[in-house]
């Protein structure tokens, strides 16, 4: 099996439509799952030096490519500008710390992870003040940072470079002063959580979308309980209505849920270890959904966001946080 559709970027490019995530697993988890990820036929990993698992992914890509199973064009690798490094000068550096785990020349696609900027400590944790809020630098300057991004492009770092959790306002700010456009902007997206309006903006500046967590991220709710959040988070394989039109295909409701995001034309990076549902979520493409299921699934939205961030307590404080909805309006 092989993920047979491709979206094509401004710049000519194409990336895989569906890819593999890779947040919230251990180094362990996610080398078994990248090989099998591998061996069923993906090709498009996200990660990001946030995950803390670039080494691990970096030690199976080599294997593979090593092996010769694999040439490095077959791969779409993407990877991110962490928030605590969301500053012009450290963009070459980070990018490079990056390479060098993944052991790769360049990324296919290299994202500023997040609009806004957090602190870090000497030791690389993240900075919590003694009130448990992280501590923001409130600097930041998307253009500046975005010019030092293009630059990626012009030294063979990366092929395109994106956006990531950006608004329309922020990625308009960014075409208003660029030199590259913006190839993707990778967002949270699914049935509860579909911003319409962002998607058909950045469709019309051909600017493609990325959905993340398009499964609901049940993960997540581990790292809210750790920083003493606690929130009642939906399931979306439970949904009453994505069960029915699942059960009609002989389809899990994962696969409907999927198949959703990228008949709107949108790419989705679903995350499992578990090797029989990363072959599920890849198996995707052998069905169609009607006019009246669309709908169905269109109608479920709830502006509800599951990844908004507030496991950094204090974020919300940054001007260049834009993230509204019934958690935190
Ligand atoms: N740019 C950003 O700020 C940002 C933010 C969040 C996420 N992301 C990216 O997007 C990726 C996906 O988002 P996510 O990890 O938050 O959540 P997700 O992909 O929506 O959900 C992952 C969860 O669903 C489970 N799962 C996967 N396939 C399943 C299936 N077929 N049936 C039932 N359960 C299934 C996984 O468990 P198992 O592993 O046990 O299968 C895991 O608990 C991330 O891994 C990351 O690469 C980016």
């Amino acid at each position: 099996m092989a993920c047979t559709k491709f979206l094509t970027f401004n710049n000519g490019l194409k990336m895989p439509i569906l890819g593999i995530g890779t947040w919230q697993a251990s180094d362990e988890e996610i080398e078994t799952a990248i090989d099998a990820a591998l061996e069923a036929g993906y090709r498009h990993i996200d990660t990001a030096p946030v995950y803390e698992n670039e080494k691990a992914i970096g030690r199976v890509l080599k294997r593979w490519l090593d092996a010769g199973k694999l040439k490095r064009e077959d791969l779409f690798i993407v990877t991110k500008l962490p928030p605590p490094t969301n500053r012009p000068h450290e963009v070459e550096p980070t990018i490079k710390k990056s390479l060098a785990d993944l052991q790769l020349e360049y990324v296919d696609l290299y994202l500023i992870h997040t609009p806004f900027t957090v602190c870090i400590n000497e030791d690389g944790s993240f900075k919590f003040k003694a009130d448990g809020t992280i501590e923001i630098d409130p600097t930041t300057n998307h253009v500046a940072t975005w010019a030092a991004m293009e630059k990626l492009i012009e030294k063979g770092l990366a092929k395109s470079i994106g956006v990531s959790n950006f608004s329309k306002e922020q990625v308009q700010r960014i075409l208003n002063n660029c030199k590259i456009r913006p190839a993707n902007n990778q967002v949270e997206h699914h049935v509860y959580l579909q911003q319409r309006d962002l998607i058909d903006y950045c469709k019309a500046e051909k600017v493609t979308v990325t959905a993340y967590s398009p499964l609901g991220s049940k993960g997540i709710a581990k790292l809210n309980a750790s920083v003493g959040l606690v929130r009642e988070l939906p399931d979306l394989l439970d949904i009453e209505e994505v069960k029915q039109i699942s059960a009609g295909h002989g389809k899990t409701p994962a696969q409907v849920l999927l198949r959703w995001i990228i008949d709107c034309g949108v790419a989705a990076i679903p995350k499992s270890t578990n090797p029989n549902r990363l072959k599920q979520n890849l198996d995707i493409f052998d069905f169609e959904l009607s006019p009246e299921e669309v709908a169905k699934l269109c109608a479920l939205d709830q502006n509800l966001r599951i990844c908004d961030f507030s496991f950094f307590r204090g974020v919300e404080k940054h001007p260049e946080f834009t993230f509204k909805n019934k958690f935190n309006n």
